[in-house]
């Protein structure tokens, strides 16, 4: 996504829960295709979209119309199965970001283990970097689990912020720490760090002014605050407080 611009930190649009109003009532409105094309003209740089074994949200023909709506890069979140390996071969998205999955959770609730499942994942990367698909890692924000994704020869990992912006209180500063040390500790190890989950308009500029940081993905909120505002709005005013702080 926009690699040749160091600096500017990406925005990765989360559109998953457009589907999972379209859902709610079946039909085909409103169209994840559609919010795509919204979100690359307010200035996102790219669009994520987590195919989950249950489908609850973005579904497999949804896939085909999302990838065709804009020029942006795709970033298919995935479960580490042998289904999701075969979708993301045969869509080619940009990039793939591993994510641990249970049906019963709400939304991703931890971090991979990239460490405890070496043996399992080694194959998928593997795969998926073949295809020429940029591999990322959801991971916590712990160096066992950089170390992991370095064994691996993943590109990215994406630390699960989900931690940092549910902390209250002193806790705030000693996640956000943990995200910053781990930043530097992935650049330095040559893997491109991004961040993503529960971020907000109210917890984003820290997170966005870690200078490690090339992208981070943000969905709900994003689409929750479209509800009030439009989803070109909501996408440029996270743009504009992502810029503030670079
Ligand atoms: N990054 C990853 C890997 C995720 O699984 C999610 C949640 O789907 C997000 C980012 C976005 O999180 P949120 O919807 O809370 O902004």
């Amino acid at each position: 996504m926009n690699v040749h611009n160091p600096s500017r930190l990406r925005l990765g649009v989360n559109i998953d829960h457009v589907a999972t109003i379209r859902n709610a009532r079946g039909g085909m409105h409103p169209d994840p295709a559609r919010a795509a094309q919204i979100v690359a003209q307010a200035g996102g740089d790219g669009i994520t979209v987590h195919l989950r074994e249950d489908r609850r949200h973005i579904r497999d023909e949804d896939l085909f119309r999302v990838f065709e709506a804009t020029g942006l890069p795709i970033n298919l979140e995935m479960a580490a199965t042998d289904e999701m390996l075969e979708i993301a071969l045969r869509h080619a998205p940009h990039a793939a970001c591993i994510v641990p999955e249970r049906r019963e959770e709400r939304t991703t609730e931890g971090g991979l283990d990239a460490a405890g499942q070496h043996n399992r994942l080694a194959p998928i990367v593997a795969r998926l970097t073949d295809a020429g698909i940029r591999v990322s890692l959801f991971i916590a924000p712990e160096p066992r689990q950089i170390e992991a994704a370095m064994k691996l020869g993943a590109p990215v990992v994406e630390f699960h912020t989900g931690e940092y912006a549910h902390a209250e209180g002193e806790q705030v500063q000693h996640e956000l720490r943990r995200i910053v040390d781990m930043a530097a500790l992935a650049a330095k190890n040559g893997i491109e760090p991004h961040a993503g989950h529960g971020l907000t308009y109210d917890n984003v500029q820290p997170i966005a002014a870690i200078p490690q940081l090339a992208e981070l993905n943000i969905g709900h909120y994003l689409i929750g605050e479209a509800i009030f505002c439009g989803l070109d709005a909501s996408v440029k005013k996270m743009r504009a407080l992502m810029d503030e702080v670079r």
